[in-house]
């Protein structure tokens, strides 16, 4: 079995895996990192998460060998020094998760789209989170994090925001 070198929250780690192994079974198997969930396996739900170089991809579709030396960041990589990521806090004050299955992709979306839009419209989450699907319907509450954490806080989320597709 071919060795291969992951970039993971800052850390290298060196696992032995086929290649064409998805980069969630890894991540999940091989680094003990629980964030990023096994939805459906087809590139579809947006459970499984992560970031590659800023970008939110979907690990259960991205073969290992493919990520070569990118920066990955799961959701364990986001506090930094025993600080909560401000998504994070603004996840617990919005009271967001319901069962908590679709979180780590509903955060680690909210991230990558902050992080190039830091002042988000409504429309502009919206967009970005449409396909983060969330069987709870916690759509309105995901919006209402990301607002805060954007510091756009006690600006109306508007009434046709409360769902996705
Ligand atoms: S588990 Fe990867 S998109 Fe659903
Ligand atoms: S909180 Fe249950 S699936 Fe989203």
């Amino acid at each position: 079995m071919p060795s291969i070198t992951l970039r993971v929250n800052g850390r290298s780690h060196t696992v032995d895996v086929d290649p064409t192994t998805p980069l969630l079974y890894v991540l999940r198997n091989d680094l003990d990192l629980h964030g990023p969930r096994f939805g459906c396996g087809l590139g579809q739900c947006g459970a499984c998460t992560v970031l590659i170089n800023g970008e939110a991809v979907r690990s259960c579709v991205r073969a290992t060998s493919s990520v070569g030396s990118a920066e990955i960041t799961t959701l364990e990589g986001l506090a930094q020094g025993g600080r909560l990521h401000p998504l994070q806090q603004a996840w617990i004050d919005e009271q967001v998760p319901q069962c908590g299955f679709c979180q780590n992709g509903q955060i680690l979306t909210a991230k990558a789209l902050l992080d190039k839009t830091p002042r988000p419209s409504d429309a502009e989450i919206r967009q970005a989170m449409s396909r983060t699907l969330c069987r709870c319907m916690t759509y309105y509450r995901v919006q209402a994090a990301i607002k805060r954490a954007a510091g756009l806080a006690g600006t109306a989320v508007a009434a046709e925001d409360g769902g996705a597709a």
